[in-house]
C-alpha cells in the first residue's frame, strides 16, 4: 500500500497502476473520507474492495465543508491509526494531501447542487453542501475513479452527490452502503468521541426513534407523516439532553418533505432522517422506511 500525499504522484502511481492491470479496464474505486476511521468507513473499504480493481482512500478534513463556529480545527484526527487500518482493509493506495496541496491559492470555483441542499443539514449548516460537492469534485478528477463509495449515514450527502453527478455527467458511480452501528444501535461517527458517558447513553435515543418509527409503519395502522413525526419527537424528548434540530420524513432521493396528512403505507421511497444536538455535539442518523 502506498501513502502519497501530492496530486502529481498520484496521478503517476494511478497512470502506472492502471497499466499494470492489463486484462481488461481497469475498474478504480474511490472512498472520500475525513479520517478518524472506524467500522463504518471500513465497511466502505471493503464494498471497494470487491467491487473495484485498485482501491483509493482519501482522507482529507476539508476546511471548505465547515462552517465558521463549526469543529474544524478540533475535528479528531489520527493518520497513524487510519494509515494501519486502510492496509488491513486492502486498500491500494491512501491518498492524504495537506490543504495547502488541495487549496493552493483561494478557490473561485465552487460546485454547488441547489433545492436538495436548502433542507434537512443544508438548512442548519449553510454553505456545508457546497463545500462537499466541491472537494468531491475535485477529488473526482484527481483520482477519476469509475466507483465511488458513499455511506447512506449521510443520506442528504449521497442524494446530492447522485444529483450533482447526474447534472454535470460525471463518469462515476455512486454507491451507496449500509450504516453501520454499534451494537447498542448507535450510528458509528467519528464525532462520537466528543460524548461524555452520559450523552452517549442518551445518543441512543435517535436508534430507538428510528426503530419506533418503523415498528408503528409495520403494525399496518394507516400512519400519517404527522404521526410519523409525532413518534420520533416522543422519542427523542425522552432525553432531557437532547435538541433536536430536525426529525423529519421525506421522500429519497428528492427530499421532498411529505405533507402531515400525507400516508406512509405502501411507500417504499421514505427517508426517516434526524439531527439532534447533545451539548455542542451534534450527531445525524436515518431509516429507510421499508414498505409493510
Ligand atoms: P466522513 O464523515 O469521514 O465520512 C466518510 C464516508 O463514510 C461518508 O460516505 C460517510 O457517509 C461514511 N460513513 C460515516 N459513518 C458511517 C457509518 N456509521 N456507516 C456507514 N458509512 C459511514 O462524509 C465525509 O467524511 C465528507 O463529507 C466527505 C464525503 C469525505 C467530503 O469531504
Amino acid at each position: 500500500m502506498k501513502v502519497i500525499r501530492t496530486i502529481a504522484e498520484l496521478r503517476q502511481e494511478l497512470s502506472l497502476k492502471r497499466q499494470s492491470i492489463q486484462s481488461r479496464e481497469s475498474v478504480v474505486g474511490l472512498v472520500p473520507t475525513m479520517g478518524f476511521l472506524h467500522d463504518g468507513h471500513a465497511s466502505l473499504m471493503q464494498a471497494a474492495k470487491q467491487q473495484s480493481d485498485i482501491v483509493v482512500l482519501s482522507i482529507f478534513v476539508n476546511p471548505i465543508q465547515f462552517g465558521p463556529n463549526e469543529d474544524f480545527d478540533s475535528y479528531p484526527r489520527d493518520e497513524a491509526r487510519d494509515v494501519e487500518t486502510a492496509r488491513a482493509k486492502g486498500v491500494d493506495i491512501v491518498f492524504i494531501p495537506s490543504v495547502e496541496e488541495m487549496y493552493p491559492q483561494p478557490t473561485q470555483t465552487t460546485v454547488s447542487v441547489s433545492r436538495l441542499t436548502d433542507r434537512l443539514c443544508g438548512a442548519s449548516r449553510p454553505g456545508h453542501f457546497d463545500g462537499v460537492t466541491t472537494v468531491v469534485s475535485k477529488l473526482f478528477n484527481i483520482v477519476q475513479p469509475q466507483r465511488a463509495f458513499f455511506g447512506m449515514k449521510d443520506a442528504q450527502q449521497v442524494a446530492v452527490i447522485q444529483q450533482m453527478v447526474n447534472d454535470l455527467n460525471m463518469a462515476v458511480e455512486i454507491v451507496p452502503c449500509p450504516i453501520v452501528r454499534e451494537s447498542d444501535g448507535l450510528a458509528l461517527s467519528s464525532r462520537n468521541v466528543y460524548l461524555s458517558t452520559e450523552q452517549r447513553q442518551e445518543a441512543l435515543v435517535l436508534s430507538k426513534a428510528l426503530r419506533e418509527a418503523q415498528e408503528a409503519v409495520d403494525a399496518g395502522t394507516a400512519l400519517t407523516a404527522a404521526d410519523i413525526r409525532g413518534i420520533l419527537r416522543q422519542n427523542i424528548e425522552r432525553s432531557r439532553m437532547a435538541v433536536i434540530d430536525y426529525a423529519e420524513i421525506q421522500a429519497f432521493p428528492s427530499l421532498e418533505p411529505l405533507a402531515d396528512q400525507e400516508k406512509v403505507h405502501g411507500r417504499d421511497d421514505l427517508l426517516i432522517a434526524l439531527a439532534v444536538k447533545f451539548g455542542k455535539t451534534r450527531l445525524i442518523d436515518n431509516i429507510r422506511l421499508q414498505k409493510s
